[in-house]
């Protein structure tokens, strides 16, 4: 039985105070919420303690958004796997496109922040998808299992997460059709070496598609952006079903 995985991925929103603002909202929905999903925040670094003080006793797991690959070092700008897992983190998103796409992420350095999330036993969210134009032109396969191949090199995957995330459905609204993302996603899982390995679909989820993309069943998840940042929209999505 594959683990269900709700994660909310907050981008670069919220201060403190919205922080814990969202989460004077959000904390009376998962009083309903069956015990088989795990419930994630993946948030800014500049939230993380606080959460991880709020979160204390709480069924949410706490999540950040990059991880670097050494342990420490002169990398201005970046935080390494001790510091996050002294935070409390349970789960870090890698490779999701917004990284690859403004920051420079190749395969070869999400490939190593795999690696390094691992090292400091934190969960790694690994995000692949296509563009439009490759989706147009008959490339989402290839490139997603170009992407599944360099980044899971030495890659453990007992420990990790797949998100399918395409691009072109990333805050636009166009949602990949369900049944579209549960075939890809089981195409995702025959590329992989653990079919246990739980992979979510991720791109314009929100509350009134929540139940039909749970419904497919090779999709053990979302991750989700807009949708998340707001108590009401995010707790009727963990209480999906
Ligand atoms: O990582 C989640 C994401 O990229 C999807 O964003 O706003 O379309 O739910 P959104």
């Amino acid at each position: 039985m594959r683990k269900k995985v709700i994660a909310g991925n907050w981008k670069m929103y919220k201060t403190q105070a919205e922080a814990q603002e969202f989460l004077q909202g959000f904390l009376k929905h998962l009083t309903e919420t069956p015990d088989d999903r795990e419930v994630v925040l993946c948030v800014p670094y500049t939230d993380l303690w606080l959460l991880s003080k709020n979160l204390h006793g709480s069924r949410i797991r706490l999540g950040a958004q990059n991880i670097h690959w050494a342990a420490e070092g002169a990398y201005t700008g970046e935080i390494s796997g001790p510091m996050l897992a002294e935070a409390g983190v349970r789960y870090v998103v890698v490779g999701h496109s917004e990284r690859r796409q403004y920051f420079g992420e190749t395969d070869d350095t999400v490939n190593l922040r795999l690696k390094a999330a691992q090292e400091f036993g934190i969960t790694p969210i690994l995000c692949v998808g296509e563009t439009k134009q490759q989706r147009s032109t008959g490339q989402t396969e290839p490139f997603i299992f170009n992407q599944l191949e360099n980044d899971l090199v030495d890659v453990d995957q007992s420990n990790l997460v797949i998100a399918y995330e395409p691009i072109w459905a990333i805050g636009t609204g166009d949602t990949c059709e369900p049944d579209e993302a549960n075939r890809v996603i089981g195409l995702i899982r025959e590329q992989i070496d653990n079919p246990d390995v739980p992979i979510q679909y991720g791109g314009s989820v929100k509350p009134d598609n929540i139940d039909v993309i749970m419904a497919q069943p090779e999709i053990d998840g979302v991750l989700v952006g807009g949708a998340s940042l707001t108590p009401d929209s995010f707790g009727r999505i963990v209480n999906f079903g």
